[in-house]
């Protein structure tokens, strides 16, 4: 990570600013009444326009979350839709020195090289949309592909069993929240046969193009049963429009759910919208994991995605407003808090590291512990996990074996008022309300790295024959290390999995089905991709023993990045590992946490993580801690 400079900014005198305020937009938003020499850091904020009333909206949220800590200050500048202008704008911000900076970015790949340069010297948060690589601190987002989902699920529900005519009504074109929730959204209605998308309608998400856009297409287009536009700003326009044009039997949904005149909300309650789907800032998040970093918190994660939900007119005649988060609590005075943990077991070298890691940080954080091994057996988490409920633990965390059959004992930990925490993987609800927050990895990305891993390393060979060691049956990381791995290689037909078979992320298991898979396959094998380092190891034996030289005779990536492996790698046995770190203990401790404080968390919190080839391994080993 970045360095990062302490104690108060030299430059933060009112005379700086000033000169700021020549090219940027400034906007003093600490107190105006107090002298610099309290501001110990300053953050420089870089929008990529004040057009968009959402954006206008996490600038505020900015300032209001800014206005709570007397030590920082915080600068804007608007790009006003101009790359050029936005990497001018970082510059100015480093060449200011400011401690922190927040980005975000309007292109990814344009904004890049900047971005890279400023996280040589300090932290870096990406605010709603990433860059290419991983050169940044922090990324803040909202889950496009999960809110285009939701939309989805909301239209094909409105429309019932009868058939209807769709119309999308996109952002600005190939950027990622038009790409994720347009992607989300047909994912949901292609499954519906007697429902008609038409060609999506640009308008680079403003209100005044949508307008203008649906009012020039709708005469030429058949009848339209549902708009669903990207943003609210959009489905209004489009509303306008079919105003104008004396019609009024479409029903329009929206995305941002912003308060204020014509906001989301006010669009619900006036009827204009049949829905719309909060999509959070961050700005508030982006504020309080900033200090967070330039405190040295512990337990800072790579990447965090905020919760969407639904608001139609029957959620919105309830008094307090539906907010997309899960509601925080504040610890009781005086009280240890107690935490029940329900492990997976003790299945591989990783698992090991992440028990480690869980007591220790709990320990350190004079939290009690109550902690349960459940020997990969399904029926015996969920039993544990009840009896954490009976014993009225404050918080239930665990790692779920597989992803399915929770609903019933989640809906009773949330009937007994008990937050349940997940770490490590992920459960199949359809209610995401049931569990507060999701600490872990991207399991889909390590599939996507090895992958990529192969499609390099092999890329001058014809015909590949790959043979894959899945981890546990419907668990997570399984489901999810398979899907990225195919998604990777498709497109590439050189590239074949001829066997995948299940070998439960043990080291027995790797060794015995590579050793049946040898004896039952007489052709050649030229990869493996083992799901963990583990099964990569008990295959690497079998190999072995059939007279092969693993690594070469078989180039084989697994995931994890256990010492291990590093060894494996040194002696030429094994040729990559993709990082899964099961050191989560400090994130968990910094969730409950925050969450006693009354912080609401994202709904997910994926950790830092990396690739290592074989070249690596030597210099890397010294540095494992796992
Ligand atoms: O859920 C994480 C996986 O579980 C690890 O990759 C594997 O080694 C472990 O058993």
């Amino acid at each position: 990570m970045s360095g990062i400079r302490r104690g108060p900014n030299p430059r933060l005198g009112f005379g700086a600013a000033l000169l700021l305020a020549a090219s940027m937009l400034f906007l003093s938003c600490t107190r105006e009444t107090e002298g610099p020499a309290q501001v110990k850091y300053l953050i420089g904020v870089s929008q990529a326009n004040l057009s968009e009333p959402w954006r206008i909206a996490m600038c505020e949220d900015i300032k209001a979350e800014a206005a709570r800590h007397k030590d920082i200050r915080v600068v804007f500048s608007d790009a006003s839709d101009s790359t050029q202008k936005q990497i001018e704008d970082v510059r100015h911000f480093l060449s200011y020195k400011v401690d922190l900076l927040i980005i975000s970015p309007i292109d990814s790949l344009a904004l890049t090289p900047v971005v890279t340069e400023a996280y040589r010297t300090i932290p870096v948060i990406l605010l709603d949309r990433a860059v290419e690589g991983f050169d940044y601190t922090l990324f803040i987002g909202p889950d496009n592909l999960q809110i285009g989902r939701e939309a989805g699920r909301y239209v094909t529900g409105l429309l019932g069993s009868s058939a209807g005519t769709v119309l999308e009504i996109q952002g600005r074109p190939g950027s990622p929240p038009t790409l994720g929730r347009s992607n989300g959204f047909n994912e949901i209605i292609s499954k519906r046969k007697n429902i008609t998308v038409l060609p999506p309608i640009g308008a680079d998400w403003l209100k005044d193009r949508a307008e203008d856009n649906f009012l020039e297409r709708m005469p030429a287009s058949p009848s339209v049963d549902v708009v669903f536009a990207q943003n609210d700003s959009m489905a209004y326009g489009a509303y306008l429009a079919e105003q104008k044009a004396g019609r009024k039997n479409i029903k329009f949904i929206g995305i941002d759910g912003l308060p204020g005149p014509n906001g989301g909300i006010d669009l619900v309650r006036r009827g204009i919208l049949a829905a719309t789907f909060i999509c959070p800032t961050g700005g508030k998040e982006a504020i309080e994991y900033g200090v967070d970093i330039l405190n040295h918190r512990e337990g800072i994660p790579k990447k965090i995605f905020l919760r969407t939900r639904k608001l139609t007119p029957t959620d919105l005649k309830t008094e307090k407003l539906p907010a997309p988060y899960v509601e925080a609590t504040t610890k009781p005075a005086g009280k240890k808090i107690v935490i029940g943990f329900a492990q997976v077991g003790h299945e591989s070298h990783w698992r090991e590291a992440n028990t480690v890691s869980i007591k220790e940080a709990v320990a350190k954080a004079g939290f009690d512990l109550r902690f349960v091994d459940c020997e990969n057996d399904p029926a015996k988490q969920i039993q544990a996990v009840r009896d954490f409920i009976k014993r009225q633990v404050d918080i239930i965390a665990f790692s779920p074996i597989v992803e399915s059959d929770w609903e019933p004992a989640l809906v009773e930990a949330k009937a007994a008022g008990i937050p349940v925490i997940l770490i490590d993987r992920a459960v199949d609800t359809k209610d995401d309300s049931l569990w507060v927050t999701y600490v872990g990895s991207d399991f889909l990305e390590e599939g996507r790295r090895a992958g990529r891993w192969v499609l390099d390393a092999m890329k001058d060979r014809g015909d590949v024959k790959i043979v894959e060691l899945q981890g546990t049956r419907g668990s997570a990381p399984a489901i999810d290390r398979q899907i990225g791995f195919d998604e990777t290689i498709l497109g590439h037909p050189a590239f074949r999995i001829v066997r995948s078979e299940s070998s439960d992320f043990t080291f027995e298991g790797g060794r015995t089905t590579m050793k049946r898979i040898l004896k039952e396959d007489e052709g050649r094998i030229d990869v493996l991709f083992a799901h963990n380092d583990d099964m990569a190891l008990g295959a690497i034996k079998s190999m072995e023993e059939a007279g092969l030289k693993p690594g070469r005779d078989i180039k084989i990536v697994s995931v994890d990045s256990v010492r291990t492996a590093f060894e494996a790698m040194i002696a030429g046995k094994l040729n990559c590992t993709v990082e899964c770190t099961p050191l989560l203990g400090p994130q968990l401790v910094k969730a409950v946490q925050d969450y006693m404080a009354g912080k609401y968390l994202p709904i997910r919190i994926i950790t830092s993580e990396g690739v290592f080839p074989a070249e690596t391994a030597r210099s890397e080993l010294p540095n494992r801690k796992y």
